[in-house]
């Protein structure tokens, strides 16, 4: 099924010119690119982002990374685009993650794992309706 979600490439994929790159992958594989911004993320957003982690103790760290520099926030679109961005992505801790994922292949620390990516259906509509207030193309 077609689904749209969200990519967050954060500061350190955007300090480390891995824009492109990631981006480069993503429509390799057949995804489309229907919404894509560079920004300094507001606190409140990122805080509201990553709101089911509050309680977590990583929570201040993640939230200070994500705003200390900026950030591209990708809206992808296509078959089961969720599921394969995820996989494409690797897994959370780069350590855990395979080779020829953007993880596996260029971040070794889980504080700098260089993307975030909707968990699911329903996350992907809430991260995107926060982070794509404009309407994305259909
Ligand atoms: P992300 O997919 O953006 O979702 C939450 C982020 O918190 C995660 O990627 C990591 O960058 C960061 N994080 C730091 N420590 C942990 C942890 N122990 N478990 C999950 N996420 C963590």
């Amino acid at each position: 099924m077609e689904e749209t979600t969200l990519v967050l490439i954060k500061p350190g994929g955007v300090e480390r010119n891995l824009i492109g790159e990631i981006v480069r992958r993503i429509e390799a594989r057949g995804l489309r690119v229907v919404g894509l911004k560079l920004m300094s993320a507001p606190k409140a957003l990122v805080q509201e982002h990553y709101a089911e982690h509050k309680a977590r103790p990583f929570f201040k760290d993640v939230v200070a990374y994500l705003t200390s520099g900026p950030v591209v926030a990708l809206a992808v679109r296509g078959e089961n685009a969720v599921k394969a961005v995820r996989a494409m992505m690797g897994a959370t801790n780069p350590i855990e993650a395979s080779a020829g994922t953007v993880r596996g292949d260029f971040a070794l620390s889980i504080d700098d794992n260089l993307t975030h990516s909707s968990s699911d259906v329903k996350a992907a509509k809430a991260e995107l309706k926060l982070w794509f207030s404009e309407k994305l193309p259909r």
